[in-house]
């Protein structure tokens, strides 16, 4: 007995000064694990003189309870302090200003693409798209456009080698799908250009989109309703639309369109060079050679094609008034839009 009272009196010792739960751990197994002096204690029960057993018993029962029940408090409070603890050292300091996340956008020349994409789209065009480095074939060649042509002219294009050029407008794409596929077409071709000349409205890259439709009996005036519908979309409803005659080898008729100058509503100012009018796109009937020559015959079908600058449109819609500011990359400039 006296040996189980001072079990107890060992183990109040021991775990007063206890810190930490890997020491309290120590302690449990010590005491009350498998191999503890508790277990130990009540195996050895039975050699204990049956008179003083009962007693015996039931004292090592209650310092059994005392000893778990003591762990187990002084369990929760080490838990409890440890996570005090980590709370504090784990703080976070939120006084720390936040890093500023800069939200980039798209250029305005790719906003005005996807929204002409859009209004051609709605109108049942599909999206083609072809080479930046084009034979001189494509470019000129099978768009009739004859070896002494002022567009040939060195000036204006870049040669790559005698055959090879970077196309100077996205026309080539019409051929390269004439080829692959049979009318009717309706598609649309939006892309990069490049042409040997630079200032205030010319930069050696800029953007078309290409238009061709094709089937057994298309007229100019399908032509004149798309091509009005869509000026009517992208600049407004009321916006007067004139075609006047011109020139291009690959149609014939052809025509330049011109839509009432947005500046002056008409009147006539600087930017519309006092004629109300500022030209917008290019267009024709496809020429019958062109045809002819993509393997299309010309007494079966008809179609219109026409062509547009990008830059330009944009330019006329946000009235900025000089092309390069489109590359120069500076952000008070294109965070505008
Ligand atoms: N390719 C011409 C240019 O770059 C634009 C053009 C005019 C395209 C008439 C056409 C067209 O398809 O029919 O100036």
């Amino acid at each position: 007995m006296d040996e189980l009272l001072s079990l107890k009196t060992a183990f109040l010792e021991e775990i007063d000064p206890v810190t930490t739960l890997a020491e309290l751990q120590q302690i449990k197994n010590k005491y009350s694990g498998r191999k503890g002096l508790l277990t130990a204690r009540l195996k050895a029960l039975s050699s204990v003189p049956p008179d003083q057993r009962p007693l015996y018993g039931k004292t090592l029962n209650e310092i059994k309870d005392f000893i778990e029940e003591t762990l187990g408090h002084k369990e929760l409070l080490l838990k409890g302090r440890e996570k005090e603890k980590r709370l504090l050292t784990e703080k976070i300091d939120i006084t720390l200003p936040g890093r500023y996340t800069r939200f980039g956008r798209k250029h305005p020349i790719n906003q005005v693409l996807s929204e002409i994409k859009d209004i051609f789209v709605s109108m049942g065009f599909g999206i083609e798209d072809g080479p930046e480095i084009e034979l001189d074939y494509y470019n000129f060649e099978a768009l009739n456009i004859p070896k002494d042509h002022p567009a040939r002219d060195m000036q204006d294009t870049f040669y790559i080698s005698d055959d090879v050029v970077l196309r100077t407008h996205t026309s080539p794409v019409q051929v390269r799908v004439m080829e692959k596929r049979k009318p009717p077409l309706k598609i649309i071709v939006p892309g990069k250009v490049y042409r040997c000349d630079a200032d205030v409205s010319h930069t050696p890259m800029f953007h078309q989109v290409e238009g061709l439709m094709i089937d057994s009996d298309i007229s100019f005036g399908d032509l004149k309703g798309v091509i009005e519908l869509f000026f009517h979309s992208f600049f407004g409803k009321g916006t007067p639309v004139r075609f006047r005659p011109s020139y291009f080898p690959f149609t014939e008729p052809s025509a330049e369109v011109d839509i009432g100058c947005i500046f002056c509503a008409g009147k006539g100012c600087r930017i519309c060079k006092t004629t109300g009018w500022l030209e917008v796109l290019g267009c024709g009937m496809v020429h019958p050679r062109v045809f002819e020559m993509a393997g299309y015959d010309p007494e079966e079908h008809s179609g219109f094609a026409f062509g547009m600058g990008v830059e330009r449109l944009t330019m006329l819609k946000y009235s900025i008034d000089d092309i390069r500011l489109f590359y120069e990359n500076d952000l008070r400039f294109l965070e505008q839009f």
